[in-house]
């Protein structure tokens, strides 16, 4: 399969990257902005991995990736990058511009990208769509998350309509959603928190980037059967 994945050459993009092309049969096309450097490795590394330059943040980028959709005939979008940090203050101080700033860099670019792929994938009566979520909207979100939450619960509907609205069509629309893990992402949380978070997890063990990436290959192998379902990686937290 053609994969094409936002935000692929850090993190847990990263560790999906490497996990899907090293599968026999599939062409990995991944997306980066500022990690060119580890961009040039994974394609030194994989051989069948390409790296595309797109900052969601300058339009004519959003818009060049868009039109390599097409010309790719991608089989599998996977919606993975996020600009900007996921806590940052009480929503109530929170500027009103943040909230319309970053939905702009990250569910906009998403919307485009992802129109660009139900176009093709229509075509082809065959695609993939799989969303990268956070397990926030299903465990109490933290305080200082309101613009984060709020931009993955709105993927998260958009992952539902994109499901109903294109199953005749042979399209699934699925999505993941991780507890916390150590990336760039999670660079500014304490030490101590991090031991807290271990200290209180079932498994004594945080999840790790390529725990998740095995869900991804998971969806990327299922039958289109599976459409418009949400995996958690919560080890359970949210039962009570
Ligand atoms: N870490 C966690 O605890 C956690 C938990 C649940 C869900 N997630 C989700 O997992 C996904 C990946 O996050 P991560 O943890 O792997 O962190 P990460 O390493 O910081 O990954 C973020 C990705 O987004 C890309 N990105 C950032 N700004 C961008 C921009 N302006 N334009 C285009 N791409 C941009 C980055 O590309 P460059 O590196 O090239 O700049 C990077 O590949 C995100 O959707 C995040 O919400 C993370």
């Amino acid at each position: 399969m053609i994969v094409l994945i936002t935000g692929g050459s850090s993190g847990l993009g990263e560790a999906i990257t490497r996990l899907i092309a090293q599968q026999p049969g599939h062409t990995v096309y991944f997306t980066y902005n500022s990690s060119l450097t580890n961009a040039q490795k994974i394609e030194a590394d994989l051989g069948n991995a390409f790296a595309i330059k797109c900052n969601f943040e300058i339009e004519v980028e959003v818009n060049a990736l868009k039109t390599k959709i097409s010309e790719l005939g991608i089989d599998v979008l996977i919606n993975n990058a996020y600009s900007g940090e996921p806590i940052k203050t009480y929503f109530h101080k929170i500027p009103a511009e943040d909230f319309l700033a970053d939905f702009q860099k990250n569910m906009l670019p998403a919307i485009i990208l992802t129109q660009a792929a139900i176009n093709t994938f229509r075509k082809k009566k065959f695609g993939k769509i799989i969303n990268v979520l956070t397990s926030f909207l299903i465990n109490t979100p933290p305080i200082g998350s309101s613009v984060y939450v709020a931009n993955k619960a709105y993927l998260e509907e958009l992952s539902r309509a994109w499901a109903t609205e294109n199953a005749k069509y042979n399209i699934t629309s699925n999505s993941i959603s991780p507890a916390f893990m150590q990336t760039t992402f999670t660079n500014d949380v304490d030490e101590r928190v991090i031991e807290q978070i271990k200290e209180s997890h079932p498994l004594k063990a945080i999840l790790t980037p390529a725990e998740v990436a095995e869900s991804v290959l998971f969806l990327l192998n299922s039958t289109q059967q599976i459409n418009g379902i949400n995996i958690v990686l919560n080890s359970g937290a949210n039962i009570k």
